[in-house]
């Protein structure tokens, strides 16, 4: 068994999983040659601006890395087929969202996206050559890449040969370049001893070796949706808990501290909030219930379909609330919104619990007031889709809490931001209207820093008002 000595790579797709993972192997690994190439032009040129405020992701530490890393052994470019013919290794990292029709629609994950760039890597490929699967696919997406990687007519007539990894990729959005520096763990699935090597010894230039585990290619591609269920399944559970406590007088942060002590459940991923959002944990487990009921197993389909449903009802219970609470009538009332992002530290609207609660304000004649400190306005009107363009004079955005509050009867509290934390409570009571109420969704207000407002409170699970 000779393990090849991988010196360049290419990264398909310039996503949020492609430019962070590739510009922390880059930054870890100065002897690697690595390219990032992405159809997309518009994003490539975002990742080559001069001004590395523009580079098109927002993570902290990203921006200090990208600056180390390209034009010296990163690239971003849109060239495919040199990028590929000149590489020992090829990641797909590629978008894959559920399908929108066809057998499977609205519950399956279209693998258009990763087969499309499996027949370039086929066409274009030279001598022998590893492909990784990063994106998330259904268990046994690595079959169809295998074959049409072994059966497609080949750009050059040269002997080529392919190996095949999945290597799932854990990040989390708000924390990739933490979680990449330090993982809890690499997982490589694959048959071919060699390859599986050469992918561990990228690796092993900054990871202990003890952390990189590997297993067969199904177990490898199952265990990356089983952790996203499992994760959106605490948060579900969670959520599920702070409505029953709202209604008993319990405090969900104070259960979540009890039940957190036991190890057997541990503290982490158990705050309450408005609902999970980002674009892995619904696709991910829309995915694992339709690989379920494909392969027979109605019982453990609806089993996970339940995490979604609590989410669901999740982000529906607080619109409805704000409702009910500002009299069963919010037209023409002005309500601000803290945040738009899925979550702090991203840049990422994808999934947002926001747009589901902010498109239903819209919908009752609510005028909203905006913020987010990285999300843009186009990106917003873009969540908004026509209810937005419909309402458009219904509607602003800013990027500082200047005058975000004045007047506003609601504020509306989405997004757990730093800067929230920070607010000075006092000076809004003196802006809004009376009677007006805030509604925290995050749990990030301290209730002590508004006991001289006279605006009324609401806390995602909190069984009292204050
Ligand atoms: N976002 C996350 O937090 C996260 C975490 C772990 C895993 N994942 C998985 O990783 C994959 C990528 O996710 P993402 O968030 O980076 O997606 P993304 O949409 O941000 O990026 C995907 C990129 O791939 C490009 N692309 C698509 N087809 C292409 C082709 N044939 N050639 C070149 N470029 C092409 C698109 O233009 C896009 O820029 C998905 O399968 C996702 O489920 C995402």
């Amino acid at each position: 068994m000779s393990v090849k000595n991988i010196k360049t790579i290419c990264c398909i797709g310039a996503g949020y999983v492609g430019g962070p993972t590739m510009s922390v192997i880059a930054d870890k690994c100065p002897h690697l040659t690595i390219n990032v190439v992405d159809l997309n032009e518009e994003r490539i040129n975002l990742w080559n601006s001069d001004d590395l405020s523009k580079i098109p992701i927002f993570e902290p530490g990203l921006q200090e890395i990208i600056e180390r890393v390209r034009n010296k052994n990163l690239f971003f470019t849109t060239e495919i087929k040199n990028t590929i013919k000149n590489s020992d290794m090829i990641f797909i990292s590629v978008n894959t969202p559920t399908k929108t029709k066809g057998i499977g629609a609205g519950k399956a994950s279209d693998i258009s996206w990763v087969e499309a760039c499996t027949r370039q890597v086929a066409k274009y490929a030279v001598g022998d050559t590893i492909v990784v699967e990063k994106s998330t696919i259904p268990v046994r997406t690595a079959e169809a890449i295998k074959a049409i990687l072994e059966n497609s007519k080949r750009d050059n007539k040269e002997k080529c040969s392919f190996s095949v990894l999945s290597n799932p990729e854990f990040l989390a959005e708000g924390t990739a370049i933490k979680d990449l520096q330090n993982p809890d763990r690499i997982l490589i699935g694959g048959e071919d001893a060699s390859s599986i090597q050469s992918l561990k010894d990228i690796y092993l230039n900054w990871v202990k070796e003890e952390k990189i585990i590997t297993t067969n290619l199904w177990s490898s591609e199952l265990s990356k949706l089983t952790a996203n269920a499992f994760l959106a399944q605490r948060i579900s559970s969670i959520n599920a808990m702070s409505a029953l406590c709202e209604v008993t007088g319990a405090n969900v942060q104070e259960v979540k501290e009890a039940i957190g002590l036991d190890t057997r459940i541990g503290s982490k991923f158990l705050s309450a909030g408005p609902g999970f959002g980002g674009s892995c944990f619904k696709k991910d487990i829309l995915n694992l219930t339709y690989l379920c009921e494909y392969f027979g197993l109605p019982e453990v389909a609806s089993y996970w379909e339940q995490v979604i449903s609590i989410n669901e009802w999740q982000k529906y219970r607080i619109y409805k609330l704000v409702i009910n609470k500002l009299f069963g009538n919010v037209n023409k009332k002005k309500i601000a919104i803290l945040g738009f992002s899925f979550k702090a530290d991203t840049n990422d609207t994808r999934e947002s619990p926001a747009i589901f609660i902010c498109k239903q304000l819209l919908n009752e004649g609510a005028i909203l007031k905006i913020h987010d400190p990285k999300v843009d306005e186009a990106q917003i009107a873009f969540e908004l889709g026509e209810l937005g363009k419909e309402n458009s004079l219904n509607w602003s955005f800013s990027h500082n809490l200047g005058n975000i509050f004045d007047n506003v009867e609601a504020i509306v509290l989405l997004t757990e931001w730093e800067v929230y934390k920070t607010i000075n409570w006092d000076l809004v009571n003196d802006k809004i209207m009376t009677p007006a109420w805030l509604f925290d969704t995050r749990r990030i207000v301290n209730p002590d820093k508004i006991k001289n407002c006279d605006f009324k409170f609401w806390q995602v699970g909190l069984g009292n008002d204050i």
